[in-house]
């Protein structure tokens, strides 16, 4: 099979991006990772990046330069999927609309409930029975594309921010992959 290149971005621990470092590495997951862009030069992620040789954009720079930059890259590398992995701004109309391939996220609620930030606080203040993550398409609104995928588990009563951090990042690093191969299926 002819793997698709794809881009990782990052602003963080990048564990969902170590996760797919893995699962490229089996020879029918249908990408390779051929790039990671950081808007931080501080992130701990960038070390997976560095680790595995894969080239590393690393840019704080003004929102509109970046992308400019990011998308020569993008097609130098003949990317054909971008994956936001804790990727923290959001990507603009403009770049979308360049880059007119796929641009996927995943977030750690099951949309579209919780969008944006401090979700863990917000799933356990409303009494929510569920929580879960998400895998969707991104668009110039802020986790609002068409879902892909979602995982739940139930929350227990003796759950903690901390605790629901860690069952949905279990559930990312197997929503992650799965959606990147339902994406690909059929082409
Ligand atoms: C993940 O929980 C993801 O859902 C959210 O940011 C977190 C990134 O974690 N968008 P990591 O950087 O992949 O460890």
């Amino acid at each position: 099979m002819v793997k698709k290149n794809a881009c990782i971005f990052i602003s963080g621990e990048g564990t969902n991006l170590k996760n797919l470092i893995l699962k490229s590495r089996i020879y029918n997951f249908p990408i390779n990772i051929r790039l990671v862009v950081c808007d931080k030069s501080t992130a701990k992620g960038i070390k997976y990046a560095k680790i595995n040789s894969i080239p590393l954009l690393i840019i704080n720079t003004h929102h509109r330069l970046f992308e400019n930059k990011v998308l020569l890259l993008l097609k130098k590398y003949n990317i054909s999927i971008i994956c936001l992995a804790g990727y923290m701004k959001i990507i603009s109309k403009r770049f979308l609309e360049q880059f007119k391939k796929n641009v996927i996220n995943i977030h750690p609620s099951l949309l579209p409930k919780f969008k944006g930030l401090d979700t863990f606080n917000r799933v356990l203040k409303n009494k929510e029975i569920k929580t879960g993550c998400s895998v969707h398409y991104v668009n110039e609104k802020l986790d609002a594309g068409k879902i892909i995928i979602r995982k739940s588990f139930f929350i227990h009563k003796d759950d903690t921010k901390e605790t629901l951090r860690a069952n949905t990042q279990k559930l990312e690093y197997i929503s992650y992959p799965e959606a990147i191969i339902n994406i690909f299926k059929y082409n």
